[in-house]
């Protein structure tokens, strides 16, 4: 096999000990974070907490890559440096979010499909000369007795794949993120069953479409009970049922599996990641690639506030830190309380 620079990339995203920061919440987004600590978003507080997340003292030990938004990645810290090259310089990969978000699907009823594909080939090049090495696109499915339907699956499986020879093409890793959304009262079997129709047939079009999956990263939800289900199952049997329907639909040449947190507490988040990992070794890294369950505390502790920005730090690099004992297997709840904050 011929490596190249895609298969290096995706293999640095995912070096022992280390995962990627998911800061790349769209305007929307990052007013409903900031909605819970009361913060009204402008550009100048984006601005301010992203700087505060990226100067993070000794977090590239456990982060290999950030997601930054259009705005972010156009931005630069204070002293002027842009975001891109002061992440680069810390020995972290910068990454954009590449997708133009969800928009109805039509004739379909409460189903989506991912938008962005217009002009996306000029996007990645100007992305690449702004410093990314990686990119990310999110499809979202939700689930019902009836949903997703077979036509939800397909067209964003299709846009996912399009999207990601497009990425190689230009140079960056695809980050593939197909989210099975976790809400409502299903039970663990049948987001399996679901989460497994949806791998297969991405995998189906990214083959199709002359993918290289050796140079892609997929980033996909756990297999989880619904979020308001009655008898929700444990740490154990969410492990042993997200590595199951992994070992069916994911080829063993994906370099790296970096799962969003999807509104999981962080604590669940790092325990369901390191039971995976205490039974590996597995064919393909199991690492995250977190926005909520990485950035919760530190929001908190940041409260909107110059003055708060170490204890942000100290809250977000904890965090990192869990999480990177979560990929050896190693990690255990007791180590939350070694530099902690409420
Ligand atoms: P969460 O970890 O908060 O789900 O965010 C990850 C992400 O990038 C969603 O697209």
């Amino acid at each position: 096999m011929i490596h190249n620079e895609l298969h290096e990339t995706a293999k640095a995203l995912v070096a022992p000990g280390k995962g990627i920061l998911a800061a790349d919440e769209s305007d929307t987004t990052i007013q409903k974070r900031f909605d819970t600590i009361h913060l009204e978003s402008t550009e100048e507080l984006r601005q301010a907490y992203r700087e505060i997340l990226f100067t993070t003292p000794g977090v590239e030990e456990f982060i290999s890559g950030v997601i930054l938004f259009d705005e972010t990645i156009r931005q630069s810290a204070s002293d002027g440096t842009p975001f891109p090259q002061l992440l680069a310089a810390r020995g972290i990969m910068p990454g954009a979010k590449v997708d133009h978000g969800l928009q109805r699907l039509a004739l379909a009823e409460n189903e989506t499909v991912t938008e962005g594909l217009d002009g996306l080939r000029d996007r990645l090049i100007e992305y690449r000369g702004l410093g990314a090495r990686f990119a990310k696109w999110r499809a979202t499915y939700s689930i019902t007795d009836e949903l997703p339907s077979d036509y939800c699956i397909w067209a964003n499986a299709h846009a996912l794949a399009r999207y990601a020879a497009l990425c190689q093409e230009a140079g960056l890793v695809p980050i593939v993120e197909p989210e099975v959304l976790q809400d409502g009262t299903h039970s663990i079997e049948r987001s399996y069953h679901v989460t497994s129709r949806v791998l297969d047939a991405v995998y189906t079009e990214l083959f199709d479409q002359r993918v290289d999956v050796f140079g892609t990263l997929l980033k996909p939800n756990m297999v989880l009970s619904g979020y308001d289900a009655a008898d929700r199952a444990g740490i154990d049997e969410v492990a042993d049922r997200t590595l199951e329907c992994f070992y069916k639909h994911v080829p063993a040449g994906v370099p790296g599996i970096v799962f969003l947190s999807g509104g999981q507490s962080d604590e669940d988040a790092t325990a369901h990641l390191n039971a995976m990992n205490a039974s590996g070794p597995h064919p393909w890294e199991l690492s995250f690639s977190y926005g909520r369950a990485l950035q919760g505390h530190a929001l908190r502790a940041w409260d909107g506030e110059w003055a708060n920005a170490a204890a942000a730090q100290q809250a977000f690099r904890h965090r990192a830190k869990m999480n990177s004992a979560a990929r050896t297997g190693t990690y255990t709840p007791a180590m939350e309380r070694e530099g902690a904050v409420a």
